[in-house]
């Protein structure tokens, strides 16, 4: 049997990280808060061109547990570390310090600003994360967004949602110093229970769309290769400076400027090929995501199933040959999970490493599991690790 890793009962992780921080700090946490983690269905490395993404949340989410104190130190505490980090909250910069902690502390540094009259006391934090780690499922942008919900809440900055994910985007493009796109943040606080959002990263505006798996008799299968995963990384950064070559080569602002009809014409103004591949990709991806949200906005995901397939599958496909983030433990286990019998497969995420998701049919979830590890084993990969998602809430208040 394959083991499939399932997240804590939300009320039993509360609990925990409540008591964790008792037993951490000597006294009661004000507030409870958490954000989860998150899959992209379809649309990948577009929201830096302002494209669309169709991302739902998943079950895994983190926890924090929090207090406000008048010390003007910010004491966080991971329980997945083991570590406890003390920052000065007034005047932190970029560099004050690294790792998980910089997630948070970078959130307090973007909300500097909302502070009135300066930066406040301080704040005890005591950090629980469930979203697996160099997973490619947002485990940073979980911890930004909850950090946020709390801060927003206990010093009742009246922040509105996008305002809290510019801060967590901020957290993480300037303060831990990764380049993403905005994607994870966005998911991370504007998702809701039993919907995926198609995002419009050129407003970061959002509709809600139905995505009931569990209706429908589906599951979406979540394969973490464990291949190593980087978004700091230069590989990411340099994708994202291809693509703005592109958009400066066809003289428009972002790829997503540029209609899919007569795409292919427009590319062949683009000489240099590997611009070209790349450009390539946006423009049909994007134009992927507005299919598969129109197919879910007209009728049931069962009804649309085999266009919905074809076009999980063509996008794997070009991230694998134009865009080239794609790895062989990606590859396997795309295409072990196709030939089992899912519904479409596709790497998800920044790639490089990073899950796979596969739609399949509630009663073929262990089949397709278990080709994949074979398939895994065959080849001498590390151990794949199976999770299932059900499309979850966003972030904030827990209690
Ligand atoms: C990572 C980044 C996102 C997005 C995806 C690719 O997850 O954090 O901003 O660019 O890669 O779609």
């Amino acid at each position: 049997m394959t083991e499939l890793h399932a997240a804590p009962v939300d009320t039993d992780a509360i609990e925990k990280a409540a008591r964790e921080f008792r037993e951490t700090f000597g006294a009661e946490p004000e507030g409870m808060f958490s954000a989860p983690g998150r899959v992209n269905i379809i649309g990948e490395h577009v929201d830096y061109q302002q494209g669309l993404c169709l991302p739902m949340a998943i079950s895994h989410r983190c926890f924090v547990a929090a207090r406000r104190t008048d010390t003007g130190v910010v004491r966080m505490r991971s329980v997945q570390s083991g570590e406890t980090v003390e920052a000065p909250v007034e005047g932190l910069e970029p560099g004050a310090v690294d790792g998980w902690a910089s997630y948070v502390a970078g959130v307090l540094w973007a909300l500097a600003d909302r502070f009135e009259g300066g930066a406040p006391c301080g704040f005890d934090l005591l950090i629980d994360g469930y979203v697996p780690l160099g997973a490619g499922l947002s485990s940073s942008a979980a911890l930004e967004c909850a950090v946020a919900a709390a801060v927003d809440e206990l010093c009742e900055l009246g922040t509105s949602a996008h305002e809290r994910i510019r801060a967590a985007i901020k957290a993480e493009t300037e303060f831990a110093g990764a380049a993403t796109g905005g994607l994870d943040q966005s998911a991370s606080i504007l998702c809701e229970e039993g919907h995926a959002i198609l995002l419009d990263c050129r407003d970061f505006s959002t509709v809600s769309v139905p995505w009931d798996l569990a209706g429908q008799g589906l599951e979406l299968l979540i394969i973490d290769t464990r291949a190593p995963h980087s978004l700091v990384g230069g590989e990411y950064a340099e994708r994202r400076a291809q693509a703005e070559a592109g958009a400066r080569t066809l003289g428009v602002e972002s790829l997503r400027d540029v209609p899919f009809e007569g795409a292919s014409d427009a590319c062949q103004g683009i000489s240099d090929p590997v611009v070209h591949k790349r450009s390539r990709h946006i423009i049909g991806e994007i134009e992927r995501v507005r299919e598969f949200a129109e197919i879910l906005e007209a009728g049931s995901i069962r009804e649309g199933l085999e266009r919905i397939a074809e076009l999980l599958n063509a996008s794997h496909d070009s991230l694998r040959d134009d865009y080239e983030v794609s790895v062989p433990e990606l590859d396997v286990a795309v295409d072990a999970a196709r030939e089992a019998g899912a519904h479409g497969a596709r790497m998800t995420g920044g790639g490089f490493g990073g899950s796979v998701i596969a739609l399949v049919d509630a009663e073929m979830v262990e089949d397709v599991a278990s080709a994949v590890q074979s398939a895994f084993a065959k080849r001498a990969l590390a151990e794949p690790v199976f999770f299932l998602a059900a499309p979850s809430r966003g972030a904030g208040r827990d209690r």
